[in-house]
């Protein structure tokens, strides 16, 4: 049976490229980005989930999609993420605030998630 992976933020970037790699060495592989189209990915062993990191029932959808699509989650990409910076006069602390949900307390939830 071939192994199966959740990679994030694989609509561009680092994420798109881990993707692609694995799908071509037969893994089967959830996509996970807001904006990927299926025309991005065009194989039977990768399945497209366009949901936000930052809703809490994501990592649940995203496990069950798994299970459901190819019975198992081997391994896990927590990639997706942004990168907010700029000097204190000019940053928005709202946009740094969600960069940090995003990047820790969404990581935080999936892995935690996987591992139950
Ligand atoms: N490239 C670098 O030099 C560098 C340096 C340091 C750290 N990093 C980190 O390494 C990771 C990959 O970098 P990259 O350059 O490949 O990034 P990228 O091309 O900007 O991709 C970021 C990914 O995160 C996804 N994403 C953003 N917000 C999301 C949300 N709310 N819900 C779901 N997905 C979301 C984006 O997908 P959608 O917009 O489609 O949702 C996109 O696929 C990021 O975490 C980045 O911060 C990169």
């Amino acid at each position: 049976m071939n192994k199966v992976a959740i990679v994030t933020g694989a609509s561009s970037g680092i994420g798109k490229a881990i993707s692609h790699a694995m799908i071509s060495r037969n893994y089967c592989v959830i996509a996970n980005g807001r904006t990927i189209k299926k025309a991005d990915f065009q194989n039977n062993n990768v399945v497209i989930s366009n949901a936000d990191l930052l809703d809490e029932r994501t990592p649940k959808d995203l496990l069950d999609l798994a299970i459901k699509s190819f019975g198992d989650l081997n391994y896990l990409f927590v990639n997706a993420g942004t990168i907010e910076s700029g000097s204190i006069h000019d940053i928005d602390i709202n946009k740094m605030c969600k960069m940090l949900r995003l990047k820790v307390e969404s990581s935080f939830r999936l892995i935690y998630t996987a591992l139950q």
